[in-house]
């Protein structure tokens, strides 16, 4: 039994993630127009991080579609305690019809997802994030119309779970992406070879580069992520110093096309990667960039429930 699970970006093809974001502004539109979860049926929620944006969201739009969410601190879990993922990811299945799970490492989620018969969702890996792409994709959409085409600049830890998933996600809709990083803080070489082979079916470009001012130059759309990720804390790198010219201020800002928008997932460090005047200035979308992970995951749960359903009947015949 073949399990559709959202690990990564490119685990939607381009044709998958079209699909997912049309039913991301029709939820929109209509939130309570989809109940695949009524029963009510659960879907576990699993956090070894801090999260506000996709806690709130996940919770909430499990609600909307019907369902209970279970959400857990993973800390207070048997979780890699003295039990294998994959055993986890087995009992789980018994119990929810999908996983959601903000981890480390990826490796952590492909060993549930190799064992688990439900859907697991990435909610943030230190590689990967996945959801919130979706959400961004959205954002861009909705100011910008056809996705295909533009041209979108990421600024600072380029090697970091959002440069990663802007880059697989960006390329997979169409979008010549720029990632803009100090020198040591380029995105992974695996993960720019598997954005240039999606780039070859969309038609869509990946640069890497260290010239932010360049990078910006001619952009739809800016953004930019914290300098220090979450567990990156004490890795000994300096992390203010060499991403001080990165930081999306009004000069950056200049150097993109008049009308770019400017997202940014958040938590903001303000006055570090973004100054006050850009995340709340006319160009900045980050507050509708917020509220559509709610819309964004409820259609990505309704897509990978519809996917998986022949599985699910099979396994409760
Ligand atoms: N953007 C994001 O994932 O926010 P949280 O860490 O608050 O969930
Ligand atoms: N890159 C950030 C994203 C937070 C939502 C982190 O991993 O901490």
């Amino acid at each position: 039994m073949t399990v559709k699970h959202f690990l990564r970006d490119d685990d939607l093809t381009p044709a998958q993630q079209a699909e997912v974001l049309a039913l991301a502004a029709e939820l929109k539109k209509d939130p309570q127009s989809r109940k695949p979860l009524a029963g009510p049926r659960g879907v576990g929620v699993i956090f070894e991080k801090n999260s506000t944006r996709t806690r709130f969201s996940f919770e909430m739009g499990i609600a909307q579609l019907g369902g209970h969410p279970v959400v857990v601190d993973g800390r207070t879990t048997q979780l890699g305690r003295e039990e294998t993922l994959a055993d986890t990811g087995r009992v789980l299945s018994r119990y929810v019809d999908a996983v959601v799970w903000r981890t480390f490492g990826q490796e952590r989620l492909d060993e549930m997802a190799s064992a688990a018969t439900i859907p697991v969702i990435n909610a943030l890996s230190d590689e990967f994030h996945p959801c919130q792409v979706l959400a961004d994709l959205q954002t861009i959409a909705e100011r910008k119309g056809a996705l295909a085409g533009l041209k979108l600049t990421y600024l600072g830890d380029g090697a970091n779970n959002m440069a990663h998933s802007l880059m697989l996600g960006g390329v997979t809709a169409g979008i010549d992406v720029t990632i803009a990083a100090p020198d040591g803080f380029a995105p992974h070489p695996d993960f720019v070879d598997a954005a240039n082979a999606r780039a070859a079916e969309t038609g869509a470009t990946v640069t890497i580069t260290s010239d932010p001012s360049a990078a910006a130059a001619g952009a739809d759309v800016l953004v930019t992520d914290t300098w220090t990720s979450m567990g990156q804390e004490d890795d000994g790198l300096d992390r203010v110093g060499p991403f001080r010219p990165f930081q999306l201020n009004a000069e950056l800002l200049a150097r993109a096309n008049p009308d770019a928008i400017v997202l940014h997932c958040l938590p903001a460090h303000r006055g570090e990667e973004i100054t006050d005047d850009v995340i709340d200035g006319p160009h900045s979308v980050v507050w509708d960039e917020a509220e559509n992970r709610l819309h964004a995951q409820k259609a990505l749960l309704v897509w990978l429930l519809d996917q998986n359903s022949v599985a699910t009947e099979s396994f409760t015949s």
